[in-house]
C-alpha cells in the first residue's frame, strides 16, 4: 500500500494531536493527505485497494476547475468537466486512547452524490452538493490501527443551471468528543429581549449521550464572551439523561449590549461546559450577535433602524479559482461587493459555504439564505428534483440548523423561480417548506424568488411566505403591495443587464448578440426578461418604502453565458451557446474580479463618499467613429465634461437625463426609451488626449476621473492587493497586471499574452482576464490580458515562509519584478 512521506506527516500529526488531547472535544482540519482518482472502480471502497499511484492532494478540490474547456462539457455550466465518477481516499490513525470516544466526520459540502465508506463499509450518501453533513464514524475505526476513508463522488451533467464545480469541494473535519456532549449543531441561540441597557439571550442545548451507561447528574455552564474575550454572563443548569438525548434552555442577560449592526458587527460567542461529578466532559463554542430585525410594508428595519436592501445575487464559485472554498478567495469577493456599496447577499440559489457566512457576519453583510433552485419540477436534467421526494426535508432543515445562530441571516428562502408556481398545487409544497423553517426557526422570516409572479399570486404560493420577492417585475411592487394589504413585495432578483469589461460597441445601438460575443459596456444591453439597472431605480424610487433589491448579480459566475444562449424562461430549457462564450456577462464585476463600469452605477446610487466614473475609454483612433457618447456616473449633484480642457458643459444628476432602450417584456405600456435620471451623457467629438469629467457636490469639486488616451503597450505592471500573505498553505495575493504605455497611461485595449515565473514559497493558484468567451486554461503560468487586465492568484505554500518572486513579461513590453511575503 502506498507511503508518501506526506502522508506519514500528516498521519503522525493527526496521531500525535489526538493523543495529546484532554478528554474533551477536539476538532481538527481533515484536508490534508487525500489520494486522488478519476475510477469507476466500485472496488475503491475497500481497505487493500492499490492506492500507490493516485494523485496527492489536499482539499478543498474542484477537479472540474483545472479543465480542459470543451464545448461538448457543455458551456451553459461552464464548459468544463464538472461530472465524471471519482474516488478520494485517505489513510489516517486514530490513536488507541480515542476508544470509548466519539469519532465523527463534518463534510461542508461534496458536489455531489456522494458515498462515504470507512474501511470497507459504507456509512453515508448525500446526493445534494450544497448540503453540509456529519457522520459519527466511531464504530467503524480501528483504534491504534491505520484507517481508510474513501469517498465516491458521482455528480452528473446538467445538475445545476450553472456551474457546480466537482469533488470535495469544501472543507472536511474530524472531531473526537466524549460520549455526552453537544450534538452536531446542538444550540439554538436566540435574543427574545435586546433593548440598549440588557439583552436576554436564550440558549437551548441539545445534547447526546450516546452509550447507555451515562446516565448521572450533570451541569451544564454556559457563558458568554464578549468580541475582547471578556465574560459578560455565565449561568449554570442541572440535567440528567432519561432518554438518549437531553434538552436544556438557559436564559442570560446581557448589559448594554454592543449590537450587531453593518458597520460595527459585533459577535458574541457562547461557551457551554458540561459537567459530570465537577470534571468537564465537553465543551461547545458558538458565535452569535445581538440584533433586532422587523419587517413591514414600511421596509426592513436593523436594530429599529431602516436599512434599504442594497443586495446582490451571488453564485457559490469563485471564478477561476472553481467551486473550491477559499476563505481569502471569498472575502475579497464580499470587500469588493462592499465597495461597491453592497450590504446584503442572496446566496443563490444553494446553501452557502460556512466561510461565506462566517464572514458576512464578521464584515456586516445581511444574507437570505436560499435553499433550492427547484423542488419537484425539474429545470434541467439531473437537477435537484430526482432528489427531491427523498431529501427535500433534511436539506432544508440542515440548512437552518446549521445557520441559524449568524446574525447576518435575515430570511430564509424555500427556493428560485420554482416551477411549481404555476400548479394550482403547489402552493402545497411552499405550505410544508415554510412550516419546516417555521419550526427550525420561528424567528426570520421566509421568502422566494418567484418570476411568473401572476402566477404564484394567483396559485396561492406567494401567500405561503413571509416577504413575497418578485424576480424581474419593478412595474409590479405596487400594484401587488395595493391588492395585497399585508404583504411585504420587494425585488428578489433584478436587473439582469449584461456587458463585458472594457468593451464598448458603437453606434450605441442594442446588440441582442453582438458577433464578438462581448456586451457592450455601456449598460444598457439586457435580455427581454430583463432590464438595465436604471429600470429597477426607477421603481424602487416610485415606491420609497420598499425593502429594496438583490442585482442579478454582484460577480460575473461560471456558466449560463445568456446573451450566447437561448432560453425559455420558464422552463430554463433547451440552450444554444455560441461556443467560446462559457461564463455569464451578469456581474456588475467581472469574473477576474475587475468591476465593469455597473460597478461605479450601483456604487454612485448606493454609497455616498464622493465618486465619479467615466466611460468609455479614450482610444478611439482609427475607429472611423467621430462621436463618443461618454457616460459619467457619480453621487455628486454636478459634473462636467472636458476633452483637452475645452469644457462641454455641466450636467444635474437627477435633472439632465440619459436616454436608454427598454424592451423587457414585464413592464405592460413600457415606453420604448427609459430616460434614466441616474447617468449623466455628453456625445462628443472624438479627438486624442485627455478626457476629464470633475464631479460638484454643493456648489464644490469632489471628485475628478481622468481618462488619457494611451499609445503603445510598453510596460507591465503588477499590483497585488497583498503583499504580505500567511504561510498556511490557503492563502492568497490576488496580482492584477496592467498593461502601460511608455507614460504610465493605462492600454485600455491591449491584448498581450504575458508570461509568469515564480519562485519562494507559492504556487500559482489561477490566472484570468474576465473575458467570458475564452478557453485559455485557468490553471497556467500564463494569460493574454482582456482589454488591458488579467489577474495571477498565487497561493502561499505551508511552512516557515519567505520571499515569492513575481516576474512578469511579454514580447516587446519591459518585465516586470515583484516580492510578496509569506508568513
Ligand atoms: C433568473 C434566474 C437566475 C438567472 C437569471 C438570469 O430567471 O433566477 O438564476 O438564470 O434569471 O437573468
Amino acid at each position: 500500500m502506498y507511503r508518501s512521506s506526506l502522508l506519514l506527516i500528516s498521519i503522525l500529526f493527526l496521531y500525535n494531536s489526538l493523543s495529546a488531547q484532554s478528554s474533551l472535544r477536539k476538532r481538527l482540519s481533515f484536508n490534508e493527505g487525500w489520494l486522488f482518482n478519476k475510477t469507476t472502480d466500485s472496488a475503491a471502497s475497500q481497505i487493500q485497494y492499490k492506492d500507490s499511484d493516485w494523485r496527492k492532494l489536499s482539499l478543498p478540490h474542484d477537479w472540474a476547475i483545472e479543465g480542459p474547456f470543451k464545448p461538448e462539457y457543455n458551456p451553459r455550466t461552464g464548459g468544463l468537466p464538472i461530472f465524471d465518477k471519482a474516488w478520494y481516499r485517505k489513510h489516517f490513525k486514530i490513536d488507541a486512547s480515542a476508544k470509548g470516544k466519539i469519532v465523527t466526520l463534518e463534510f461542508d459540502g461534496i458536489m455531489y452524490n456522494s458515498s462515504v465508506y470507512v474501511n470497507g463499509q459504507k456509512v453515508y450518501e448525500r446526493p445534494y452538493g450544497y448540503s453540509s453533513f456529519e457522520i459519527d464514524i466511531t464504530s467503524y475505526i480501528k483504534y491504534g490501527g491505520e484507517n481508510v476513508i474513501a469517498v465516491k463522488v458521482n455528480p452528473q451533467e446538467l445538475s445545476a443551471r450553472w456551474y457546480t464545480g466537482a469533488g470535495i469541494y469544501r472543507n472536511v473535519w474530524l472531531e473526537v468528543k466524549n460520549a455526552v456532549h453537544v450534538k452536531h449543531w446542538g444550540n439554538h441561540i436566540t435574543t427574545p429581549v435586546v433593548a440598549k441597557d440588557k439583552a436576554r439571550v436564550k440558549v437551548e442545548t441539545t445534547i447526546s449521550s450516546k452509550q447507555k451507561n451515562n446516565a448521572g447528574n450533570y451541569q451544564m455552564k454556559t457563558s458568554i464572551i464578549d468580541a475582547n474575550g471578556s465574560e459578560v454572563a455565565t449561568t449554570m443548569s442541572k440535567f440528567n439523561f432519561t432518554a438518549n438525548e437531553a434538552k436544556i434552555i438557559q436564559e442570560l442577560e446581557v448589559k448594554n449590549p454592543k449590537l450587531w449592526d453593518l458597520k460595527t458587527p459585533h459577535l458574541y460567542k457562547t461557551i457551554s461546559t458540561i459537567y459530570k461529578n465537577n470534571s468537564p466532559v465537553d465543551v461547545y463554542v458558538e458565535n452569535f450577535g445581538i440584533r433586532t430585525i422587523k419587517y413591514s410594508r414600511e421596509g426592513f428595519f436593523l436594530n429599529g433602524k431602516r436599512v434599504k436592501l442594497q443586495g446582490v445575487c451571488l453564485h457559490n464559485d469563485l471564478g477561476a479559482l472553481g467551486a473550491a472554498v477559499n476563505y481569502r478567495g471569498t472575502e475579497r469577493q464580499l470587500q469588493i461587493m462592499k465597495e461597491m456599496g453592497v450590504n446584503a447577499i442572496r446566496t443563490s440559489h444553494n446553501p452557502a459555504s460556512p466561510e461565506q457566512l462566517d464572514l458576512c457576519d464578521k464584515m456586516g453583510l445581511l444574507v437570505q439564505e436560499e435553499a433550492f433552485d427547484c423542488w419537484e419540477m425539474p429545470k434541467v436534467e439531473n437537477d435537484y428534483s430526482k432528489y427531491w421526494a427523498q431529501w427535500h426535508e433534511q436539506d432544508l432543515r440542515d440548512m437552518i440548523r446549521r445557520d441559524r445562530n449568524r446574525p447576518s441571516i435575515i430570511m430564509w428562502s424555500i427556493g428560485n423561480e420554482i416551477r411549481e408556481q404555476n400548479k394550482e398545487d403547489g402552493y402545497l409544497i411552499a405550505r410544508e417548506l415554510a412550516k419546516i423553517c417555521k419550526e427550525e426557526d420561528p424567528n426570520r422570516p421566509t421568502t422566494a424568488g418567484f418570476n411568473n409572479f401572476t402566477a404564484a399570486i394567483k396559485n396561492g404560493l406567494a401567500a405561503e411566505i413571509d416577504l413575497v420577492g418578485a424576480n424581474y417585475k419593478p412595474a409590479d411592487y405596487a400594484s401587488t403591495m395595493k391588492e395585497y394589504k399585508d404583504w411585504i413585495v420587494y425585488g428578489s432578483e433584478t436587473a439582469s443587464c449584461v456587458s463585458s469589461r472594457g468593451v464598448y460597441h458603437l453606434p450605441l445601438e442594442k446588440y441582442d448578440k453582438h458577433p464578438s460575443l462581448q456586451v457592450s459596456s455601456y449598460d444598457n444591453q439586457s435580455p427581454n426578461w430583463a432590464y438595465p439597472p436604471d429600470v429597477e431605480f426607477h421603481f424602487q424610487d416610485s415606491l420609497p418604502n420598499i425593502m429594496g433589491e438583490f442585482v442579478w448579480t454582484g460577480f460575473d459566475y461560471l456558466g449560463e453565458p445568456t446573451p450566447y444562449g437561448g432560453k425559455d424562461n420558464l422552463t430554463h430549457g433547451n440552450w444554444d451557446v455560441d461556443w467560446p462564450s462559457r461564463s455569464s456577462y451578469f456581474g456588475a464585476v467581472d469574473l477576474a474580479g475587475f468591476p465593469k463600469d455597473r460597478f461605479y452605477l450601483y456604487q454612485s446610487r448606493w454609497t455616498t463618499e464622493p465618486m465619479v466614473h467615466l466611460l468609455p475609454h479614450w482610444n478611439w483612433e482609427g475607429s472611423g467613429i467621430k462621436e463618443i457618447p461618454v457616460y459619467c456616473y457619480t453621487n455628486c449633484d454636478e459634473a462636467e465634461l472636458f476633452v483637452n480642457g475645452k469644457s462641454y458643459g455641466r450636467k444635474k444628476m437627477g435633472v439632465d437625463k440619459t436616454r436608454i432602450p427598454v424592451s423587457f417584456f414585464a413592464w405592460k405600456n413600457r415606453p420604448k426609451y427609459f430616460d434614466s435620471p441616474y447617468r449623466l451623457n455628453w456625445n462628443v467629438p472624438y479627438e486624442k488626449g485627455e478626457i476629464k469629467v470633475v464631479a460638484y457636490k454643493d456648489g464644490k469639486q469632489a471628485a475628478v476621473k481622468t481618462i488619457n488616451t494611451a499609445k503603445n503597450p510598453s510596460q507591465i505592471k503588477l499590483v497585488p492587493d497583498r503583499k504580505v500573505i500567511s504561510a498556511d498553505g490557503e492563502d492568497l495575493s490576488f496580482i492584477t497586471v496592467k498593461i502601460e504605455d511608455e507614460n504610465g497611461n493605462f492600454c485600455a485595449l491591449a491584448d498581450n499574452k504575458v508570461d509568469f515565473k515564480i519562485s519562494g514559497p507559492a504556487t500559482i493558484a489561477a490566472v484570468d482576464n474576465g473575458n467570458a468567451a475564452s478557453t485559455e486554461p485557468f490553471q497556467a503560468n500564463y494569460r493574454k490580458v482582456f482589454n488591458g487586465l488579467c489577474l495571477l492568484v498565487i497561493k502561499s505554500k505551508k511552512g516557515t515562509g519567505g520571499e515569492v518572486k513575481i516576474e512578469a513579461s511579454s514580447p516587446g513590453l519591459k518585465t516586470s519584478l515583484i516580492t510578496v511575503v509569506t508568513k
